[in-house]
């Protein structure tokens, strides 16, 4: 049995701060944001629509996505590391307003990495035979743990979620290989006190090494090769290390998705977010081979081959 993506939804908030917006509140500008991440503008939730509420919205439609009803739903994981509270986790919270009843939940921590995370663990549960359907969402507020007079940080975010129902799929399709992994000597480059604090320098050096190794690695463990690869999709932190992830797999521009000029770094959500707009798009076909790969803090990274279709 394969594990598959058989739904997938989003949710963005309304509103948008462009870089123009930040001039006036931290001493930078446009033109240094763009050139040096790629970013043109982000989504920010507002006070009264939290981590879970945009988790619940970009389910609702990933699980109307899927033809599945909530009750069929047997776990639910949530990768954040914004949630509402400690606990109860988001998964919990969306538990209860989806009416998924049937569902086991739990949050997962491994930061910008978390969505492949959970991917990944949600690939274990459907092929053992153990649960059919796992929702897995990747979701973020970022905004309310950015210190907004800190330009170092204060450009690089934004708030969002993305949302996709796994489940069994024919044979051939879905999760190829996997590759997840860690370092917690890095975890002082990039870390939550009060508020983010990120030595961005050294951040930047393990992501440009990582991206591409990770990407390299996960088509080996595919049996597959740089030629195979249909469509690109990495987490959206800056479009310089994305950049370099895409040269290490040789693909010509179009064959990588690109949403952080619009989204920013939106962390576990990145992922499922530029997944659901290239889906939209209709750049993703049936058969398609796609890598999507991940890292964040911890350290943590993690990637994940699949052939899309159900
Ligand atoms: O999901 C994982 C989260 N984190 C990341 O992905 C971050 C990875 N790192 C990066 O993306 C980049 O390192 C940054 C975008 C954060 C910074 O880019 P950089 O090319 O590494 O710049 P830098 O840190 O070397 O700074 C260059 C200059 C510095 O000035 P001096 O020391 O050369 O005078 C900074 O003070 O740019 C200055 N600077 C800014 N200037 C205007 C730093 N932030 C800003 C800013 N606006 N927002």
């Amino acid at each position: 049995m394969n594990a598959g993506i058989i739904g997938i939804g989003r949710y963005v908030p309304e509103k948008v701060v462009t870089n123009h917006d930040l001039e006036k509140i931290v001493d930078t500008s446009d033109e240094w944001i763009r050139t040096r991440t790629g970013i043109e503008e982000r989504r920010i939730a507002g006070d009264d629509v939290d981590t879970s509420d945009m988790a619940f919205h970009a389910s609702t439609s990933a699980i109307e996505n899927a033809g599945i009803s909530p009750e069929e739903i047997d776990l639910i994981l949530v990768a954040t590391v914004t949630p509402d509270r400690p606990f109860p986790s988001v998964s919990c919270m969306i538990q209860e307003r989806l009416g998924a009843w049937n569902a086991a939940a739990m949050d997962v921590s491994a930061a910008c990495a978390g969505f492949m995370y959970g991917m990944a663990t949600a690939k274990q549960f459907i092929e053992s035979g153990s649960y059919k359907h796992i929702l897995v969402v990747g979701v973020e507020k970022l905004s309310k743990v950015t210190n907004w007079d800190d330009r170092n940080t204060a450009v690089l975010f934004g708030d969002g979620a993305g949302a996709v129902v796994m489940g069994p799929v024919s044979k051939g399709k879905g999760i190829l290989a996997f590759e997840l992994g860690a370092d917690g000597t890095g975890g002082k480059h990039l870390y939550q006190d009060e508020y983010i604090i990120m030595n961005g320098r050294e951040v930047f050096k393990f992501a440009v090494r990582q991206m591409g190794e990770s990407s390299v690695r996960v088509l080996e463990k595919a049996g597959l090769t740089q030629e195979d690869v249909d469509f690109l999709i990495p987490h959206q932190a800056n479009i310089r290390i994305m950049e370099a992830a895409r040269q290490r797999l040789n693909l010509p521009e179009e064959k990588m998705s690109k949403t952080v000029h619009k989204y920013g770094n939106t962390s576990a959500a990145s992922i499922p977010l530029s997944l659901y707009e290239e889906i939209e798009a209709g750049k993703i076909k049936d058969n398609d081979v796609i890598v999507m790969v991940g890292f964040g803090g911890g350290l943590t990274w993690g990637a994940v081959a699949i052939r899309w279709g159900k």
